[in-house]
């Protein structure tokens, strides 16, 4: 192992001023309330990567139905209020308790100041929303839509109050990569690199409050065609595999409707809905969808640039949410990837080693261009996260079950059909045996490069039920089978030049994380190493790959309009909708 001999003086600074101020700004924030479930701060969705505390045993393992439930109400007691950038902190909070309790509240940028108010009641919510008005008409008309997305309003602004009353804000977005490397640089090994990176890039507890409010806030919109359906975040926001910045996968889940119905038997009579008949579900779906869109575009209060992209696989409304800066996907009869981000979720929860791989993984392939912000032939974060599943089965003991394990320790509560699926898994976690593979992260990511380098992608399929290696059903250059819909391939998007370009960039990786073995650089050097080295932009480290001649240019614009092209012609037959169009981080 490459252990840096960095004088532990030197670095303990950083790390506790970084914690120090965490803390601060959370107990001083977080005012429980008598009736309210606490916030468990990082530790739900986003398990703390507890290595470096050993703090992780502690953590309740909770149920991902339960943090999704948990976060629902939450989110349900929250208000978004736009605010003047000089506002008193202290008053505000004076100004906003007439209404009620708060439980907790933080302030973030996002072109402007904005504050998450958490009640300890509904109450709350709706008597700040009676006591608020519609604005005056000024210029432009506006469309008079209440929701729980505010503006405050000083009626004296031109009152001047000392900078140490100011909102404090928290940051909602990722280290930039001077930070990053700073970060890498100070940490002790290669193990402690991974788990800084992981701290550095996961969710926020309060961008996860966002997340949720964001949902909770798109979710009354569609109450008003749908009342009782629920909007549900899904995907990275939820599968512990999030990173600042990923979007917001949405579903909007309209099985929930028929649940409130109260079947009252008076005699011999019952009565139910009339309702329009269409002729598949798919229409179903791109009226629902195209009805919502309208909806957020016309009167969703932040929700700018809709797209209503209903002929894909997945049909699906695109948006970006202004205020909190996430790009949304809101999809509907989609409930498979919901149950597979719960599966995701107790992948992540199982290990702490698990999300500390993904995340370096993730952050390796953005680093070299491998992943993409837009849709194309690229490798998804989806995928490269199965992947890291799938070669943790592999270890020898596993450090990860395969799906079929978890099929086994199900119950009779846990069965779960879906589209005439099987996705029955153990959703409680303790029933899960722990792995006796203690395999350091160093070890798990130099295999990682090595196996994929290795990997006979020409004629196997990755294929985590099982756990093993199959035989390739079709001549897709990727074959990841969906774990619940298995006659689909996750990574049908993925041309032969990306993959190739992986399985290179995965065995330069593999070979410089070798040489960081052999012990060098200097202690005292402030170069980039371990870690940080793996980061680095193509060409500025000596690997045998980059030694190699380099393609002409015209050549590789040539692969990129190929990647385009492969692209543009799988987005209309993609095995999900998503694989062709969704974002990254
Ligand atoms: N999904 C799927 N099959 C695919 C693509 C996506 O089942 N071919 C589901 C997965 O549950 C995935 C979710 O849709 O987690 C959201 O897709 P996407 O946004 O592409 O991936 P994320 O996991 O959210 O990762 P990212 O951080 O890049 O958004
Ligand atoms: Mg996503």
């Amino acid at each position: 192992m490459a252990a840096r001999g960095v004088g532990l003086l030197t670095r303990l600074p950083l790390h506790s001023q970084r914690r120090s101020r965490v803390q601060r700004s959370i107990s001083s924030r977080h005012l429980s309330c008598p009736g309210t479930v606490a916030a468990n701060f990082g530790s739900e969705e986003q398990p703390s990567g507890g290595a470096e505390t050993g703090s992780e045993d502690k953590i309740p393992k909770k149920r991902f139905s339960e943090v999704q439930e948990e976060r629902r109400e939450q989110a349900q007691r929250t208000v978004l209020i736009h605010c003047p950038n000089n506002i008193n902190e202290k008053k505000f909070l004076k100004y906003l308790s007439q209404h009620g309790p708060i439980n907790n509240h933080f302030f973030y940028e996002s072109f402007g100041l904005y504050a998450v108010v958490e009640f300890c009641q509904k109450d709350g919510v709706n008597s700040l929303q009676n006591g608020t008005h519609i604005p005056k008409q000024s210029t432009e008309p506006a469309i008079p839509f209440k929701s729980r997305f505010l503006n405050l309003k000083l009626k004296n602004s031109s009152n001047q109050i000392p900078e140490e009353l100011h909102a404090q804000t928290n940051n909602q977005s990722p280290p930039s990569s001077k930070k990053l490397f700073e970060l890498l640089n100070y940490a002790e090994n290669i193990d402690d690199q991974l788990n800084t990176l992981l701290k550095a890039f996961q969710l926020t507890e309060e961008n996860v409050r966002l997340r949720h409010l964001t949902c909770s806030l798109v979710e009354d919109i569609a109450a008003a065609y749908f009342p009782g359906c629920v909007v549900r975040p899904f995907g990275s926001s939820v599968n512990t595999f999030g990173k600042l910045g990923c979007d917001l996968d949405m579903f909007l889940d309209l099985d929930e409707i028929g649940k409130l119905d109260v079947h009252k038997n008076a005699g011999n009579f019952s009565t139910e809905f009339q309702m329009k008949t269409v002729p598949s579900e798919r229409i179903a779906t791109q009226k629902i969808l195209s009805v919502i869109g309208e909806c957020l575009d016309n009167f969703g209060p932040g929700c700018v640039g809709v797209q209503k992209i209903l002929n894909a696989r997945c049909p699906l409304v695109r948006f970006s949410h202004q205020a909190s800066g996430f790009q949304c996907d809101l999809t509907t009869n989609n409930s498979i990837a919901l149950k597979s981000s719960e599966l995701l979720y107790i992948y992540g929860s199982l290990d702490t080693r698990v999300r500390a791989l993904v995340f370096s993984v993730r952050c390796w392939a953005r680093a070299h261009s491998l992943t993409s912000s837009i849709p194309g032939s690229w490798i998804t974060n989806f995928s490269l996260t199965v992947m890291v599943i799938f070669f943790l089965q592999r270890r020898s003991p596993p450090i990860l079950p395969t799906l079929d394990s978890l099929k086994s320790l199900a119950d009779a509560q846990d069965r779960c059909i879906l589209d005439g699926h099987n996705c029955t898994f153990v959703r409680d976690l303790y029933k899960i045996k722990p792995s006796g593979n203690t395999e350091t992260l160093e070890l798990l990511l130099k295999e990682f490069f090595e196996y994929f380098g290795n990997f006979a992608f020409n004629k196997n399929s990755i294929n985590i039920r099982q756990g093993r290696e199959q035989n390739k059903p079709d001549s897709s250059p990727l074959y990841i089978q969906n774990p619940f819909e298995t006659s689909l391939n996750i990574s049908k998007n993925v041309s032969q030049s990306q993959l190739q370009k992986f399985v290179d960039l995965a065995r330069d990786s593999a070979w410089i994380l070798e040489q960081e073995d052999k012990g060098q650089p200097s202690l005292s050097s402030k170069k980039p190493w371990g870690l940080a080295t793996l980061l680095l932009p193509p060409g500025a480290v000596n690997t045998p790959l980059s030694k190699k001649k380099k393609k002409p240019v015209s050549e590789k614009v040539k692969g990129l309009l190929a990647s385009i092209k492969s692209s543009t012609a799988d987005s209309s037959k993609g095995t999900h909708g998503k694989n062709t169009i969704s974002t990254q981080a």
